[in-house]
This record gives structure tokens, C-alpha cells and sequence, in this order.
């Protein structure tokens, strides 16, 4: 992962402990209204995808367990990964493309509300994403990829060389010279792999995508409707595809690209169709990037636009991320995929303790509160979750009585330890894990490894019933915790 230069070393503190009754006078452990439901304390897990579903996308026991022992720890609501909206192959990524993915959603349903005593609202987060290829091997991308044209051999000073030669020829040159002959799209495919992009339109089922998007979307809440769950998370955020449509990036020329009302216009009927789909008793919110922290990306007041337009359409909740683009990932090696989280901008959605001045904790906190401003500006009330860095009381309760934010996320936090809620609600804070945000985690999940946190990873293995991961090597899910003091 892209680090800053600065490499200032910094680490996560514990603050100060509340005790029992410093917690239950909290802001952070008071009730908030959301939509239909009610949040029972103002916390909230973001997705994270742990990679435990099976190659077809069904739940796994791994998954149930997985959830189930976030719900141990009583958060105000989890948002299970992001999970694909249509019935396509795509590795073991939870999938909510068919009905026949409803039963085994509704068991992760069933086992957070028995773990979490009914107290923990579950959200599922919604996605779609476009195709992205494997970094090809040089000689195959010379051999089957390449697209050899008239502009190209035009390039190539007009020749009329038999087809094989000049592909051979084109393998022999060299990047600087292939950079001035090939295309950017060809030299990005040789280079990173071939992406689509949502301003492809001369491809059908680009063109397509507003016409097809808000049928899928809303088929698929409506199976999470089905399976139990208390709303869904649409994701419009990092890499994917309705974050695209937002980004400043999309020069699509058919009404849903270029400006600002044209950008969000898909986003808003994709919310309009999964709502007439799922009524007001299911929530419905969204997960978007205050600012996309890559060159020529959309900026924080292009996010306040999107937060005010998602607001006054009625969503019942706005989640805030940051970065997380393709446009900046590292090379992948041959053979690999692109990931969107090895750039500046995925160090700006997942920061690392090695970072520069401003440090990895509460980086997103000040795009968040703009936004929320502006929002409140225009007199809507929509609960908005913060997320990026938090891991002590004092810095989560002090964003809510601030007013910079309606709901605390706590991602890498609650992995470290899923128990953290409880415990600081409990007065047990000096027992909590603080994560280190060593982001052993994400390389786990670049890797589509099954997700798990080195601070427990390898405790208590010997213990009877403990599932370990494909290796053996490692538990699954963290040691349980009870209070040794009441
Ligand atoms: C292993 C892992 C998987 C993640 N998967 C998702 C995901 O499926 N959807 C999403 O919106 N964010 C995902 N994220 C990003 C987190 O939700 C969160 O935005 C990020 O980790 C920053 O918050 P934190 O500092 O509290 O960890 C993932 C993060 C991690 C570490
Ligand atoms: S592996 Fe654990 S300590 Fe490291 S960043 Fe992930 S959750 Fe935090």
C-alpha cells in the first residue's frame, strides 16, 4: 500500500475510560432515530468484506459466525460486507442476486438478532461493479489482447505489415516507446489490466447501465427485505460502479455524466426504485466519498451536492468515506488485478499508522462535518456516520456532542474488537484491544484471504471448536470476552 512520504510513525490511544455511569449519560450510548427504526446507542460497524462466502456467493457458517460475533459486542447497527446485486460468477463475494440467496441471508438475520439480544440493527451493503481484468502476462496481452487498427499502424508510421509480425515487433519495444504508439486505454490494459469505465459507451451494456441499474438494485433490497434485514447500504462509494457515475470523472454524454445534477441522476433513481421496492418500513441510505482523493476527482463540495440531493430524496441515513479509486492503484504483478486500495487515495480510506503530520485517525471528520452542514442547511435532519480512524470514547463522543456528526463508525476498531462497544458501555474500556492500524487486515483482504486481526489471530488456537482459516494458521473470529468484575 501507497504510504506517505513522511512516514511519522503514530499511535492509537486509549483516552480516558468512562466509567459504567460516565457511558450511560453518553451522547454515544443514547438512542438516535433512523428512518422506521431506532438505533439503540450512536454507533455503527461499516462494511468490511471478510471474504468467508463460498466461490457460489451463498453464506458460509463462517459468515453466520462472523456477524454473529460483532452482534456479541451490541453495536447500534452493522452493515454487512458489500454484497453483488446480480447473478453472476464473482469468487467468494456474498451474493443477493437470485432468491435462492435469500435463506442463507436470513440466517446471518437470525444469528446477529439472538447475539445482539435484538439490540443491533442489521443493514446489508448493496453493490455493483464493472469488470476488471488480471494484469495480463506481456507475450499473451502482444498475442490476444492488443487490438491491432488502422489509427494504430497509422502510429506506427503507416505500415502494412503482416498482422503477426507487428504484434512480435510491438512485444520487443520498449514502455517508452510502447507509451508513444499505444493508446492510454491499451497501454493501461498492458500495464494494470483492462478496466471498464462507466464512460464506455461505444459497449451496450455501459450504455445500458441506467436502464438495467435500477431494477437490479431494487430487486436485490427487496430479497434483503425478504431475508430480515433492517435496510440496506447503497454502496456509492471507493471504486465501483455507482461511485463512478458520481465521480467528476464520468464524461458520459447521455444525460448521466458532465455536471453535478447529471452525475448524481442515476444514484437518485437507483434510490427511487429500491425504495418503491421496499416501502418506508425497510431504511434505505447510502455509502458515498466526501472526497475521491484522486487527480480531477470529485471534492467534498461536489460530495455536499450528492448529501443534499440523498437527503432531501428521502434516504434514511448518509455513511462517509474517502478515497479507495482504481485511477491511482499500484501495478498489480502479471496475473493479479488491479486493487483500489494501494494508492494515495486507498491509504486515505483505510490509513495506515505510518503516515504523514495529520496522522491516520479522524482524517475524514472535517469533509464529513462540511457535508453535514450543508445538509442541515437546507433543513433535513438525515442521520449522517462518520467513519476513519475512531477508536477511543473520548474522540467519538466528543464528534457527537461537537455536532459534527450523527453516528460513530468504527471499521478496523470493531475488528480488532468486536467487544468494544460492550465493554466501554460496561466500564471495562482499560480491557479493550485498540487496534493498531497495521492494516495486516486489508493485505488479508487485497489478497481475497480470509479476513481476521493479528492482534488475536493466533490466541487460544488449541481451544476445542475454534474455526481456523484454510491454513489452520490462523481463528476466525476473536476470543470471547466476559467482564471478570460484574
Ligand atoms: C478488511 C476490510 C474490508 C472492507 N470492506 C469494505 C466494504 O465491503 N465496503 C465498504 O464500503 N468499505 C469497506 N472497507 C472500508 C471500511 O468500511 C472503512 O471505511 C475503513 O476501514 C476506514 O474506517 P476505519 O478506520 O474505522 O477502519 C473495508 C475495510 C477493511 C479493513
Ligand atoms: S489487523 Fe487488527 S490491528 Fe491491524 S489494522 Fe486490522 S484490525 Fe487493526
Amino acid at each position: 500500500m501507497w504510504k506517505p512520504p513522511e512516514r511519522i510513525r503514530h499511535t492509537a490511544s486509549p483516552g480516558i475510560w468512562p466509567t459504567a455511569e460516565e457511558a450511560a449519560r453518553s451522547r454515544l450510548f443514547s438512542p438516535l432515530d433512523l428512518g422506521s427504526r431506532r438505533l439503540a446507542q450512536r454507533s455503527w460497524i461499516p462494511a468490511m468484506v471478510p471474504w468467508r462466502a463460498t466461490e457460489e456467493g451463498e453464506v458460509t457458517d463462517d459468515v453466520v459466525e462472523w456477524y454473529a460475533r460483532f452482534a456479541q459486542g451490541r453495536p447500534g447497527a452493522i452493515v454487512i460486507e458489500a454484497t453483488g446485486i446480480r447473478d453472476v460468477p464473482s469468487g467468494p463475494l456474498l451474493r443477493i442476486g437470485h432468491d435462492r440467496f435469500v435463506p442463507g441471508l436470513r440466517r446471518v438475520v437470525d444469528a446477529v438478532r439472538e447475539a445482539s439480544g435484538g439490540e443491533t440493527l442489521l443493514l446489508i451493503q448493496l453493490i455493483d461493479f464493472l469488470r476488471i481484468r488480471r494484469r495480463p502476462e506481456r507475450h499473451v496481452f502482444f498475442t490476444r489482447h492488443l487490438r491491432i487498427d488502422d489509427a494504430l499502424r497509422e502510429r506506427l508510421g503507416g505500415t502494412r505489415e503482416d498482422e503477426a509480425v507487428l504484434r512480435e515487433r510491438l512485444e520487443t519495444m520498449s514502455d517508452a516507446e510502447l507509451a508513444d504508439v499505444l493508446p492510454a486505454r491499451e497501454l493501461e490494459s498492458l500495464r494494470m489490466g483492462q478496466r471498464e469505465r462507466v464512460g464506455d459507451m461505444e459497449h451496450p451494456h455501459i450504455r445500458e447501465l441506467p436502464a438495467v441499474l435500477p431494477g437490479l438494485f431494487a430487486a436485490a433490497a427487496a430479497r434483503a427485505r425478504e431475508a430480515g434485514f433492517d435496510g440496506v447500504e447503497l454502496h456509492y462509494a471507493h471504486a465501483y460502479t455507482m461511485a463512478s457515475f458520481l465521480s467528476r470523472l464520468n464524461d458520459r454524454d447521455d444525460g448521466y455524466g458532465g455536471s453535478q445534477e447529471a452525475r448524481v441522476r442515476l444514484p437518485l433513481e437507483v434510490y427511487d426504485a429500491v425504495r418503491a421496492a421496499v416501502g418506508t418500513d425497510t431504511l434505505v441510505g447510502c455509502r458515498f466519498l466526501a472526497e475521491e482523493c484522486i487527480d480531477g476527482g470529485s471534492t467534498v463540495p461536489d460530495a455536499a451536492f450528492y448529501g443534499r440531493a440523498f437527503a432531501k430524496a428521502g434516504m434514511d441515513f448518509i455513511s462517509l468515506s474517502r478515497g479507495g479509486k482504481f485511477e491511482d492503484a499500484a501495478q498489480p504483478k502479471p496475473g493479479w488485478a488491479a486493487y483500489p486500495y494501494t494508492g494515495r487515495s486507498g491509504y486515505e480510506c483505510m490509513p495506515q499508522y505510518l503516515s504523514d503530520a495529520g496522522g491516520p485517525f479522524l482524517r475524514n471528520v472535517e469533509p464529513t462535518t462540511a457535508i453535514r452542514a450543508a445538509i442541515r442547511a437546507d433543513g433535513l435532519r438525515t442521520p449522517v456516520v462518520v467513519c476513519g480512524g475512531i477508536h477511543n470514547f473520548q474522540q467519538a463522543e466528543s464528534l457527537l456532542q461537537e455536532d459534527k456528526a450523527d453516528v460513530i463508525g468504527l471499521a478496523r476498531q470493531a475488528l480488532a474488537d468486536p467487544d468494544w462497544f460492550r465493554k466501554l458501555r460496561s466500564g471495562h474500556g482499560e480491557d479493550i484491544r485498540l487496534c493498531r492500524y497495521s492494516n495486516y487486515c486489508e493485505g488479508l483482504d487485497q489478497k481475497h484471504k480470509q479476513v481476521t486481526c493479528e492482534l488475536w489471530d493466533r490466541e487460544g488456537l488449541e481451544e476445542p471448536g475454534v474455526a481456523r482459516s484454510h491454513d489452520g494458521r490462523r481463528r476466525l473470529v476473536a476470543p470471547g470476552w466476559e467482564p471478570t468484575n460484574g
